[in-house]
């Protein structure tokens, strides 16, 4: 990761303080990063980290060398319209994490016909260094920028670059809404730990530790998750009355469904 630049954060919230929680573990310099935000509480918080704090975008945006957008996207257009004289004059990388926005639509909202704008979708394990990011560069992006955003992400995760910039969409409902869904069966998984019996902590600490071990045996045995599953489940043994009572409830459709759901939610932000 490129150390010398600066990076201001406009819009930082969940997502952009999972990034910088991420760049401060991976020993990007506290003084390189700004994080603009209009909340006091997030603003005190990111004091904490000794990064450099602001209210005021055009402030944060001037000092820049990369600009990344982590406003919630109803919020991006009047952000782009404050700091289009800036970035006109600064000519900086933008990077947006804003869900559904198009590379396009923002550069029609900054009128800056040439400008680099590398388009992600991360997640929000990215705050723990276990993030996977989906990346789109437009025309503008140069070879060196390209680096330079993939390295800011590698720095909290997972990269993996996208050709098709609607393949984004698509991450945004994999990944990106991803551990929302995890969390919604782990949630599941404690309630009924804990409705047999179980403390809640240990409950938590059995699902959580699962999760990870099964989510580490697939990333190294490069094993399917359908074999992974065949190796857990002996016939008529406890997992597969487990598995028989998915199959009954239509499961895996249930998640499809969810995920196309997801898919046209991102398509309907994107228009
Ligand atoms: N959360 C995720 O898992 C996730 C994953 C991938 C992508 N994303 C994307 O990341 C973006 C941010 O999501 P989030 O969950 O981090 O939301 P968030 O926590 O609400 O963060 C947005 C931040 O922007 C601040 N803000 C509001 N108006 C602003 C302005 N005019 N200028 C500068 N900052 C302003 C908000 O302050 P206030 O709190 O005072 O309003 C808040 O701190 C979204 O576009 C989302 O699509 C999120």
């Amino acid at each position: 990761m490129d150390n010398h630049k600066t990076i201001a954060f406009i819009g930082a919230g969940n997502m952009a303080g999972a990034i910088i929680a991420g760049l401060l573990q991976n020993g990007f310099s506290n003084d390189h990063i700004i994080a603009c935000s209009p909340n006091i509480q997030q603003r005190e918080h990111f004091k904490n980290l000794a990064i450099r704090i602001t209210s005021d975008n055009r402030e944060a945006a001037t000092q820049a060398d990369v600009i990344v957008f982590g406003v919630k996207p109803f919020m991006l257009k009047n952000v782009c319209d404050e700091l289009k004289t800036i970035i006109h004059q600064k000519k900086q990388l933008l990077i947006s994490i804003v869900a559904g926005i198009k590379t396009s639509t923002i550069t029609k909202w900054i009128h800056h016909e040439y400008g680099p704008i590398v388009r992600t979708m991360p997640n929000i394990a990215s705050a723990v260094g276990a993030g996977v990011t989906g990346l789109f560069a437009n025309a503008h992006v140069d070879e060196h920028q390209k680096i330079l955003a993939e390295s800011l992400f590698r720095s909290v995760g997972t990269t993996l670059w996208m050709h098709d910039e609607n393949q984004l969409d698509i991450i945004t409902a994999i990944s990106g809404s991803g551990p929302a869904y995890l969390f919604y069966i782990f949630e599941a998984m404690q309630k009924a730990a804990i409705n047999l019996g179980i403390d809640a902590d240990q409950a938590k600490l059995l699902v959580a530790q699962t999760a990870t071990g099964a989510a580490k045996l697939a990333m190294e045995t490069g094993e399917s998750f359908e074999q992974l599953r065949h190796f857990v489940t002996s016939e008529k043994g406890t997992t597969a009355a487990a598995i028989d009572i998915f199959n009954a409830h239509h499961t895996q459709d249930i998640v499809k469904d969810a995920i196309h759901a997801a898919l046209k939610r991102a398509k309907e932000l994107s228009q």
